[in-house]
């Protein structure tokens, strides 16, 4: 990924608000990290809305287990929230592991803030269902909780893509 592309991805996490600095340095490791080889570690999956990014999610295998996943970024610029672009990013990540796996467990983490209602709210919309919480993990008031969903699929057809750009997400 270019050096402008990357600043891209940092700057639209950024303009959410929901990250801080050090939690967007870590999503810069991750994004070089998925440039040196990407599919390796991390699934990149892009929304452009007219050419332009709208949002994206990272995923990837989760290690040392058969067939679970996490999804550990996803992203939609404020401009473009609530049009079912981080509805389609899932549905995407989804569909790529039931073509790679004949089942999938996703798991993705969040924060228990207040603040992180609605991120709850979206996934439990798609299906997602609280597995674990563990209190003050983050900090004392913010626990750390945990989101699962398996999904099945056919015969194994295919290894996930190492990226993926969809154009005109939104509904
Ligand atoms: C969380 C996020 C990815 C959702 O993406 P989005 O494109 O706005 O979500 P969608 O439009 O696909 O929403 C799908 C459904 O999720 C639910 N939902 C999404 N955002 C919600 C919110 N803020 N409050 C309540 N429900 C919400 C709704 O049921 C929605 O369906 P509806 O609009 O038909 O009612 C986006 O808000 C975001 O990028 N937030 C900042 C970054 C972030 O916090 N990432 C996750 C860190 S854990």
């Amino acid at each position: 990924m270019p050096g402008k592309a990357l600043k891209e991805y940092i700057d639209s996490a950024d303009s959410t608000g929901a990250f801080n600095k050090e939690e967007l340095h870590c999503l810069e490791e991750v994004l070089n990290d998925w440039h040196k080889d990407p599919g390796r570690d991390y699934i990149l999956l892009s929304c452009l809305e007219d050419g332009l990014l709208s949002g994206f999610l990272v995923y990837g295998k989760t290690p040392m287990t058969e067939h679970s996943y996490d999804l550990y970024w996803i992203v939609v610029s404020p401009d473009h929230q609530r049009k079912g672009i981080g509805r389609r990013l899932v549905k995407e990540m989804e569909e790529d592991i039931m073509r790679s796996s004949s089942r999938g467990i996703i798991r993705i983490e969040t924060s228990g803030r207040s603040a992180y209602d609605g991120q709850r709210r979206f996934y439990l919309s798609l299906g997602y269902r609280e597995s674990g919480r563990i209190q003050d993990f983050y900090s004392d008031g913010d626990d750390l909780v945990t989101y699962s969903k398996t999904v099945q699929g056919g015969k194994a057809r295919e290894d996930s893509p190492g990226h993926k750009e969809i154009s005109n997400c939104s509904e």
